[in-house]
């Protein structure tokens, strides 16, 4: 079950929006971090950055093969050989990662679904104490360039409520210049 409104433009529109290492770099994502995994990974603007950063794998999921194809061509043409990817439906079948196995999340331009709590539960399951999940979204604004509608495009007030309910602690909020914001929170020691 795709997320609602989870189409993308084209790459190079898409990848003009953003400044990724300094998106990663807001959020915590470093040499430090070991096991990643990424719910909704498009074409890898996120995915190929993390992974040259981070110090294990990153586990890539999409329900597109197009983007699970392109991500694939992007790693084996920057020599990158801890990107594991998963054609897989994350809100259906889940990420289908083990318990407790991972040390961030990303979420980023994903968590406009209908039930959020459901891509926060999987998060927190596959984290392990102390792990963290990092959300980015468009910026509650009508002016950005794209985005989902208003009527279903996150708060970063309404993140927090979800994130806590899930049983996350915040950790850290970032603006995202010039159209997104950055939440982080952590999955609190046993
Ligand atoms: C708006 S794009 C964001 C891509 C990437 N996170 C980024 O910020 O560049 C959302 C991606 O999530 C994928 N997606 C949507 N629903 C999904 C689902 N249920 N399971 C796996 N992937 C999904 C879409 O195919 C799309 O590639």
């Amino acid at each position: 079950m795709k997320v609602r409104e989870s189409d993308i433009p084209t790459e190079e529109v898409w990848e003009g929006f953003f400044e990724p290492f300094e998106v990663l770099s807001a959020l915590g994502i470093d040499g430090a971090v070991v096991d990643v995994a990424e719910f909704g990974c498009g074409y890898g603007t996120f995915t190929i950055p993390a992974a040259t950063l981070i110090s294990g794998t990153i586990y890539a999921i999409d329900i597109e093969p197009e983007m699970i194809n392109t991500v694939k061509d992007r790693a084996q043409g920057s020599g990158l050989t801890n990107i594991v990817l998963l054609l897989r439906d994350f809100i259906a079948d889940g990420s289908g990662l083990a318990d407790v196995s991972v040390d961030y999340v990303m979420l980023f331009n994903i968590l406009h679904d209908e039930r959020p709590e459901r891509m926060l539960n999987e998060s927190y399951r596959i984290l392990k104490p102390k792990g963290r999940v990092g959300i980015i979204h468009w910026n509650y604004d009508s002016s950005t360039p794209r985005g989902p509608p208003m009527g279903i495009r996150p708060k970063p007030e309404q993140c927090y409520e979800w994130a806590l309910r899930a049983g996350f602690t915040y950790v850290s909020s970032n603006d995202l210049k010039p159209y997104h914001y950055g939440v982080v929170f952590a999955k609190p020691e046993a």
